[in-house]
């Protein structure tokens, strides 16, 4: 195990280290704006594993035109400072050519879990998401990889692919980490302004209400309709609220749950401009 903090930039340089070592490889994927949300994934992986690998990448091919990719918060220094402070080994932050060199034409794609919910209304995401997560578990060769929960479609998909594919990988989905007024971490917190901010609690504390009448046998079309309601009385104008079976995310058959399958209660919405998600993911009686 080492103790200093190293950064690569180049695939060589991270390969070269990957065959001087033989411990467990756990591996926190992220785009940096790193926040606590990904402090405590490093954390996990620092218990679980012998070294501690941390990827920092934007990655362009997951935004749709008009997103945002360009003001997508940059700060390698102060990334590896947090890094660094949680006993990260490897901070892995490759430039775009090296990812996807001139004329890159392979992408992988996971054709079902990716359709509903976010898939949706970001056409091309998840392909993107697959396709830069493939490249970097090749990359790295990590035993475990860490997910937030937050983005459970993300979590879902991805762990969709490493089944199918044959991936030797474990993977870990981690709760969300929540603001003490419920708004779980993200990176486009950050855009929000007050009057956004003093909004944003609502969704998880509906997200919350929500799951629980579900889970009394009410009917899953007027829950959802009164909490839609509800968060757009608010100014809080949803892009998708849905409950969904786990671990396919498939749609219930009927209007009630069943209490012996697990769901998520997935959002997505905008307070102002900026689109946020969440989720409260209901579990099995049983
Ligand atoms: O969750 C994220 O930050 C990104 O989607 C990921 C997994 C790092 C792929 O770019």
């Amino acid at each position: 195990m080492s103790n200093t903090l190293n950064l690569f930039q180049s695939i060589k340089e991270y390969r070269t280290w990957r065959k001087t070592v033989s411990g467990r490889i756990g591996f926190v994927p992220t785009m940096g704006a790193l926040h606590e949300g990904h402090a405590s994934l490093l954390r996990a992986a620092r218990r679980q594993c012998d070294y501690v690998v941390l990827s920092i990448f934007v990655n362009s091919e997951q935004f749709s035109p008009g997103e945002d990719f360009e003001k997508y918060p940059r700060n390698l220094i102060s990334e590896c400072q947090l890094a660094e402070k949680e006993g990260v080994d490897i901070v892995f932050a490759p430039n775009s050519d090296m990812i996807y060199p001139e004329g890159f034409s392979t992408y992988v794609e996971e054709t079902q879990l990716s359709q509903p919910l976010c898939g949706k209304f970001r056409p091309g995401h998840f392909r993107g998401v697959t396709t830069i997560v493939l490249k970097l578990f090749n990359i790295i060769q990590p035993d475990i990889a860490f997910f937030g929960m937050k983005d459970a479609q993300q979590f879902f998909v991805l762990e969709k692919m490493v089944a199918d594919l044959g991936l030797p990988i474990e993977m870990k989905g981690e709760p969300a980490v929540r603001e003490v007024d419920g708004l779980a971490m993200s990176s486009r917190n950050a855009y929000l302004s007050n009057e956004d901010r003093e909004k944003a609690p609502l969704i998880y504390r509906t997200l919350k209400e929500t799951a629980e009448i579900l889970k009394t046998g009410e009917s899953v079309r007027g829950t959802l309709k009164s909490a839609r309601k509800k968060l757009e009385e608010k100014g809080i104008k949803l892009q998708y609220l849905q409950a969904r079976r786990l671990p396919d995310l498939s749609l219930e058959q009927t209007d009630v749950l069943d209490k012996n399958v697990a769901y998520v209660i997935a959002l997505a919405a905008f307070i102002g401009k900026t689109r946020l998600i969440d989720n409260f993911i209901l579990e099995p009686c049983s």
